[in-house]
């Protein structure tokens, strides 16, 4: 398979929208907590060099990771995101920039912790380039990042509307083991879980994607929400999905790695 992930992200616009759900981004994330959580409990006993929380939005981790490092990085695309975070945890030493382009020394990191942030990244095989150059022989990359599958309840509501990309594009799981292997990471914990969500309305399913900012899409956006009409349209085609108990359904596919350098 060539490489299809999340291509022309802009990723100005990226960071600019999470600065702006910076505020109130802790209200709305209860499943990126669920995540975060269980993606701490996967890192490898001991205490570790370096560590770099990855994405690290509000820094609802750092102080979790802070005991198992001598010293926390925590590194974030938007200025935003980092500002809450230095107010929560101002022990780490914080680095805006990207991901795919990291302002670190080769073979620096003992240990990458990056939890639902990379898959907002143009390509994965120069992401996991990226990591592999910054993470020394035998450092580790634990990671949590969306796979296909997810959000595809509200892809099935626009796809009754148009043909325009309205939700991230996802890649496989399997093809994301494939690039890390590819890349020269051994695997040693590779884990896919279903996580569902459930709304009482389209309105707070949107707004709980709003608040984290993740309502934007990648690629050219074509039609977006647009007006009363199409909100309605849209409201009635998830309708058809809604659950045996009373709920509007919204899944996500998480992929746990945890992989050695
Ligand atoms: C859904 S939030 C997750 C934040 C945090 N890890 C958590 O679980 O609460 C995604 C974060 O990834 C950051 N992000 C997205 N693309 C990035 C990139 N290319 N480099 C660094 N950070 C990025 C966003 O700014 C945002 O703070």
């Amino acid at each position: 398979m060539t490489e299809m992930t999340v291509g022309a992200v802009d990723k100005q616009a990226l960071a600019l929208r999470f600065g702006h759900a910076a505020q109130h981004y802790d209200r709305y994330a209860r499943f990126q907590q669920d995540v975060g959580q269980h993606l701490l409990s996967l890192i490898p006993d001991g205490k570790h060099e370096v560590v770099l929380d990855l994405g690290c939005g509000t820094g609802f981790f750092l102080q979790s990771l802070q005991p198992l490092s001598e010293q926390l990085l925590a590194l974030d695309l938007a200025s935003g995101m980092l500002h809450q975070a230095r107010q929560r945890h101002e022990q780490a030493l914080f680095l805006c920039g990207d991901a795919e382009q990291l302002p670190l020394a080769a073979a620096s990191l003992d240990v990458v912790f990056s939890s639902l942030a990379i898959q907002w990244c143009h390509s994965y095989t120069d992401l996991l380039a990226e990591l592999y150059r910054v993470i020394r022989p035998g450092g580790y990359l634990v990671f949590a990042t969306l796979c296909q599958g997810s959000l595809d309840e509200l892809r099935r509501a626009w796809a009754c509307l148009d043909s325009f990309d309205h939700v991230n594009y996802f890649v496989p799981e399997p093809q994301l083991r494939t690039w890390s292997e590819q890349q020269g990471f051994r695997c040693v914990h590779w884990e896919s879980r279903k996580h569902g969500l459930q709304y009482q309305n389209l309105r707070d399913l949107l707004m709980g994607l709003k608040g984290i900012g993740a309502s934007q899409v990648s690629g050219v956006r074509q039609g977006g929400l647009g007006g009363r009409e199409r909100l309605r349209r849209l409201e009635c085609a998830y309708e058809q999905q809604r659950d045996l108990s009373g709920f509007l359904p919204l899944s996500y596919e998480v992929c746990y790695g945890v992989l050695v350098r």
